[in-house]
């Protein structure tokens, strides 16, 4: 498991882009598989969440062709699978465990999902309960309802489900199930989670029609194959955009970067925090896209809390971390559901800040952060997390002395290339620096 070594790091300018975004890639391998045709998919994330998808859906018979890193070709087989010889490994990728589910709780056979040490204590129950609801048969072979899960599938029914936790997740298992189940089926949720599904959906020509928290899918239709192209992911953007907003004389710009207004949360919070973000939307099309341009500051305290939570979920790490770089005291709260990710995120997060000299008070649903403490160079453990390694890769950077994160390994999960990216921008050859456009005229 290799270690990353980090030293203090000078004011990042640079105009980059990121890898393809983690959950567009897991629906585009997922929609293109239950589509009537051929589709490419470029921008496609090589992270190991995503190949999971993509190692599923060959062993249920879908012909899948790399023809670079990042494109992908499919024979979308009009949601008809052939039953896989083995178990299926979902790896560490919740996304694909609780969204393969509801297609596989529809097929005329049996399969059994398996995933690493992480998502083997990750809850389940949140989709086998709805699932189980439509008349799928899931077994959870592990404690308290968790994965190894056995599906028999077979002949669902549409349902009207109301979700006890904002999860694109379980929504998504649930809409999916719906496409072949009889009837309509409704998921509403207590907050807004990210929609992907239902633009992707809309994309292949199935439109799922929302009412208020409310989305639903008639069930028996076929999705229409259609190239897509993955915008770059806002989650992996984050790190580099609380990097530049919480270091006075940085500036940088993020091109081809998804802006998904249920994903863009993270720019509204820096915003609050004084940093000076602006965001172009250039393409609309599906999943809206384009350019993030940051200019560093020094950051003040906020509080995150709410019905924004759901749209921060997964950017909550590193803006904790931009909370320790703020001046005052940051408020975490409603966050619980960083309880059941990839680790405990909150216990996680308030180990490692108070490594590196931080004040933390946990809280079982967020935390408060004092901001703006000297910062020592610490060691820490990612927990097998790739959001915790690389949020405090970052905070390393802002630390008097050498700092180690251990156990990195998980970080090619959603941003391969992530360490070495860091290396260019801390000590960009002078060939590398580029000229930087700006959204803005200064
Ligand atoms: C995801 C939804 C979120 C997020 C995860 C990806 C998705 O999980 O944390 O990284 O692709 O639908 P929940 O929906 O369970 O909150």
């Amino acid at each position: 498991m290799p270690d990353w070594k980090i030293e203090k790091a000078p004011a990042i300018h640079a105009e980059m882009t990121v890898p393809g975004d983690k959950s567009i890639s897991h629906r585009a391998i997922m929609f293109a598989a239950l589509a009537n045709g051929r589709a490419e998919i470029t921008g496609f994330l090589p992270g190991e969440d995503c190949l999971s998808t993509m190692k599923a859906f060959q062993q249920l018979g879908i012909p899948i062709e790399r023809t670079d890193e990042t494109t992908v070709i499919i024979e979308g087989k009009r949601g008809h699978f052939t039953a896989p010889s083995g178990d299926i490994d979902c790896g560490n990728s919740g996304t694909t465990m609780r969204l393969m589910c509801g297609i596989l709780a529809a097929q005329p056979f049996r399969s059994r999902l398996t995933g690493d040490a992480s998502l083997s204590k990750r809850p389940m129950k949140r989709i086998i309960d709805p699932l189980t609801q439509m008349g799928a048969k899931i077994t959870a072979e592990g404690a308290k309802g968790s994965a190894p899960l056995v599906i028999e599938g077979g002949p669902l029914k549409g349902i009207e489900y109301t979700s006890p936790v904002a999860s694109a997740q379980v929504k998504s298992a649930v809409l999916l199930a719906g496409l072949f189940a009889k009837g309509t089926t409704t998921v509403t949720e207590p907050v807004l989670s990210r929609d992907h599904t239902e633009r992707m959906l809309a994309w292949h020509l199935v439109r799922p029609r929302r009412n208020g928290l409310s989305v639903s899918v008639s069930g028996g239709q076929t999705l229409e194959s259609r190239d897509f192209a993955v915008p770059g992911d806002i989650s992996s953007a984050a790190f580099w955009l609380v990097a530049a907003a919480a270091h006075p004389g940085s500036h940088l710009l993020i091109k081809d970067v998804g802006l998904n207004p249920a994903r863009t949360g993270v720019l509204a919070v820096l915003i609050r925090m004084g940093a000076h973000v602006s965001e172009i939307v250039e393409h609309s099309e599906c999943e809206p896209s384009g350019t993030v341009e940051v200019r560093g500051t020094k950051l003040r305290a906020t509080v995150i809390a709410g019905a924004e939570i759901p749209n921060v979920i997964d950017e909550l790490p590193i803006l904790a971390v931009a909370a320790a770089l703020a001046d005052g005291r940051t408020i975490i709260r409603d966050a619980h559901e960083l309880r059941v990710k990839e680790t405990d995120r909150i216990a996680a997060v308030a180990k490692n800040l108070r490594a590196f000299g931080v004040l933390v008070d946990e809280k079982e649903d967020g935390m408060e952060i004092e901001g703006g403490a000297k910062l020592r160079g610490a060691t820490v453990e990612s927990f097998g997390d790739h959001r915790i390694a690389m949020a405090f890769a970052i905070l390393a950077t802002f630390a008097e002395g050498a700092s180690h994160i251990r156990d990195t390994a998980c970080v090619d999960t959603s941003y391969p290339g992530f360490y070495e990216m860091l290396h260019k921008l801390a000590k960009p050859e002078p060939s590398e620096i580029p000229v930087i456009s700006s959204l803005r005229p200064e």
